[in-house]
């Protein structure tokens, strides 16, 4: 008896974890690992029709995407996050048209800045040759931990420089201290995407 209770406590776990293993559509938030999630992570270019995306589940994409590190924590990385179907669509009229097309279903789009001059910086004083490239740096970061918690809650992403910052500017107001980077899109994928090669490993690294 003991063990037949076992055996249909093991049969409804397997359940319960099955779809969360097979597959990397939607993954489910349980069960994954981080290679699991770093694999399933694809530039999304087609996206599931009606999707909603709460404003409660984007703040815990930036929650995660906050714990990047960045120069002496100077977390100058900003997020402004278009919702509503006419802040969405006219995002996506400034990303050229074949991100609009690839987008087009996304049912939020993402635009990322940073604030210059101060990670890279000192006193004011630019800190090396690198200046405002490392708040491109950890802006990328930021970018980086989001799309990964993305894939982690199940949603997908595409990161795009392809977009009009002077527009993207206008619509929402950004400041001239920010750099506009990448638009970011947030759905859930219509379908699988392929995974581009890599180049081989010994291509881009040297061990000493
Ligand atoms: C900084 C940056 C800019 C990108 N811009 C675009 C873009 O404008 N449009 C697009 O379709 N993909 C864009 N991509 C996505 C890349 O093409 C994609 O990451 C790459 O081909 C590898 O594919 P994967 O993300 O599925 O691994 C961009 C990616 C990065 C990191």
């Amino acid at each position: 008896m003991k063990n037949g209770i076992s055996f249909i406590a093991a049969a409804l776990a397997a359940l319960v974890l099955l779809p969360a293993c097979g597959g990397s559509k939607n993954a489910e938030v349980s069960a994954q690992s981080f290679d699991d999630i770093v694999a399933s992570r694809r530039s999304v270019r087609d996206y599931e029709a009606g999707t909603t995306i709460t404003e409660a589940q984007v703040r815990t994409l930036i929650a995660t995407a906050m714990e990047a590190p960045t120069w002496a924590n100077t977390q100058t990385t900003r997020y402004y996050v278009a919702m509503s179907e006419e802040k969405v669509a006219a995002v996506k009229e400034y990303i050229g048209q074949g991100n609009a097309r690839n987008t087009a279903n996304a049912p939020v789009m993402i635009v990322s800045t940073f604030v210059k001059g101060q990670s890279g910086f000192g006193r004011g004083n630019q800190a090396n040759e690198v200046g405002d490239g490392w708040g491109a740096y950890d802006n990328g970061l930021s970018n980086a931990y989001f799309i990964l918690k993305a894939r982690e809650q199940g949603f997908d992403t595409l990161i795009m420089g392809m977009r009009d910052s002077d527009a993207l500017r206008t619509l929402f107001g950004i400041p001239d201290n920010e750099q506009v980077m990448a638009v970011i899109s947030l759905g859930k994928r219509a379908s699988d995407p392929r995974r581009p090669d890599r180049k081989p490993i010994d291509e881009i690294v040297k061990f000493y």
